[in-house]
């Protein structure tokens, strides 16, 4: 057992939708480690969204603190997880704790280990707006998780740029998003896409849900998506609801019942990975679609104001676009009509992974436990430009189907 006379016990947090998606390659890996005993835990930040995620990658959870509460405030959440995280911890005595991205469980995962002494390793690590308060509340949530952390896995070697200008140098590994693990998997598999869409129209791809679009942002998004269906009557829209009170308000008031605007609820991940396939367009304010979208050859617009994700739109295959709804009309409708425009956006590029993330991430965490090198296996990095073969297929189908016109 790697120089111990016990299996090294890793405590694995999930809290939400995404965190389910990115962590799911982590746990396959880690259960086929011989060296590791894992036991997942879920916040249940979100209930019926993580139960699906979970449900989708055939994952238990052996902890589940049922957090969620309907319109839950940041304050009343992390209060109620810190004191259930800590009892787990007392009993489960992990040597690790592992857990992803920016969300209050993040946060609160990473306090409840520091408060323990226990290392705490930190997915993708050191995305970075350089602006606190956006996206709200989850760039605090990252830079404070990754002060506490121990071990950092940066997707990206911008990602690793960021943290050491924090000063934050050691225990950091680039080892690509596990999003795109999960993304080649489930695409591998082609899954189908349970909804009858018109074979004859393009399809415009929407998600957003961020706290910064609550209020007038969002109805502004909406504003956008509508004026797109009754300008290309060619093009249908679908766009899974989240379910987050403020935003599912909005979306079906101002959305209900406008022509070729299909409303749905969130869907499964090989459905949802299936309708981005299907997409022309993806407009999106979420973290995951972002990093997805490239890899399927997709291009997408990201309704924000600035992104901790630069790399795709620096490889010009994403663009910002914010909430105004002009912009969001403008940009849509170029992608639509300007074939060259288009073919420039959808050519097909991973800046954020090759699918082997999950793998190196157990190998790290095996050194980092003093694993016996031998057993724990090589100790390498995700290098941008390596991207995998297949996802470019994949692109270069749907684009010749179904790109601009
Ligand atoms: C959370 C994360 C955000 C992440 C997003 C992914 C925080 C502060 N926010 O945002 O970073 O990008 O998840 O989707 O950590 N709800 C349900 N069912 C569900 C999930 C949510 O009904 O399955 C409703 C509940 O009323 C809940 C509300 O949505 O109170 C808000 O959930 P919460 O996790 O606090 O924030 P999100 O907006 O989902
Ligand atoms: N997703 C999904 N079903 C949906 C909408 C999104 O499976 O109906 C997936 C998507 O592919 C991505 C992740 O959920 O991997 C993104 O989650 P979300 O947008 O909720 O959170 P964020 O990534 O912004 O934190």
């Amino acid at each position: 057992m790697g120089g111990s006379d016990r299996p090294k016990r890793v405590l694995c947090c999930v809290g939400t939708r995404p965190e389910a998606i990115k962590m799911a390659p982590v746990l396959g890996a880690l259960r086929s480690a011989p060296w590791a005993e894992c036991t997942v835990l879920a916040t249940a930040q979100h209930r019926g969204m993580l139960d699906q995620m979970l449900g989708f990658f055939e994952v238990e959870a052996d902890v589940d603190l049922d957090a969620m509460r309907e319109n839950q405030t940041l304050p009343e959440l992390m209060a109620r997880l810190l004191p259930a995280l800590d009892a787990t911890l007392a009993t489960t005595r992990p040597d690790i704790v592992l857990a992803q991205g920016d969300t209050t469980t993040v946060l609160a995962v990473a306090l409840a280990s520091f408060y323990r002494k226990t290392p705490f390793a930190h997915v993708e690590a050191g995305l970075r707006t350089g602006r606190i308060d956006l996206p709200f509340p989850e760039e605090a949530n990252r830079v404070l998780a990754g002060r506490l952390a121990a071990l950092h896995f940066a997707p990206t070697a911008q990602a690793r740029a960021n943290l050491a200008r924090e000063g934050i140098t050691s225990g950091v590994h680039v080892v690509g998003n596990t999003v795109i693990d999960a993304l080649l998997r489930t695409a591998e598999r082609d899954p189908p896409l349970p909804l009858s869409l018109d074979p004859s129209r393009r399809l415009v791809l929407v998600t957003a849900h961020r706290r910064d679009a609550h209020g007038e942002p969002i109805r502004s998004i909406c504003r956008g998506v509508r004026t797109i269906a009754e300008r290309h009557a060619d093009v249908e829209v679908l766009w899974p609801v989240h379910p987050n009170p403020s935003i599912r308000a909005a979306v079906e008031s101002e959305m209900g019942g406008v022509a070729r605007v299909r409303l749905c609820e969130p869907l499964d991940y090989g459905s949802f990975v299936a309708a981005m396939k299907r997409s022309t367009v993806i407009l999106t304010d979420s973290g995951g679609v972002q990093e997805e979208a490239p890899a399927l050859g997709k291009p997408v617009l990201v309704m924000r104001e600035d992104s901790e994700r630069p790399e795709a739109v620096r490889a010009g295959v994403a663009a910002l676009v914010g909430t105004d709804s002009a912009a969001i009309v403008r940009e849509s409708s170029r992608l639509l009509t300007d074939p060259a425009h288009y073919a420039r956006m959808s050519r097909g590029s991973s800046p954020y992974g090759d699918g082997r993330a999950s793998e190196r991430i157990v190998r790290h965490m095996a050194r980092f436990l003093g694993v016996d090198p031998a057993e724990a296996g090589p100790a390498d990095e995700f290098r941008e430009g390596s991207e995998n073969a297949e996802v470019r297929v994949v692109a270069r189908e749907e684009v010749g189907a179904r790109g601009a016109r």
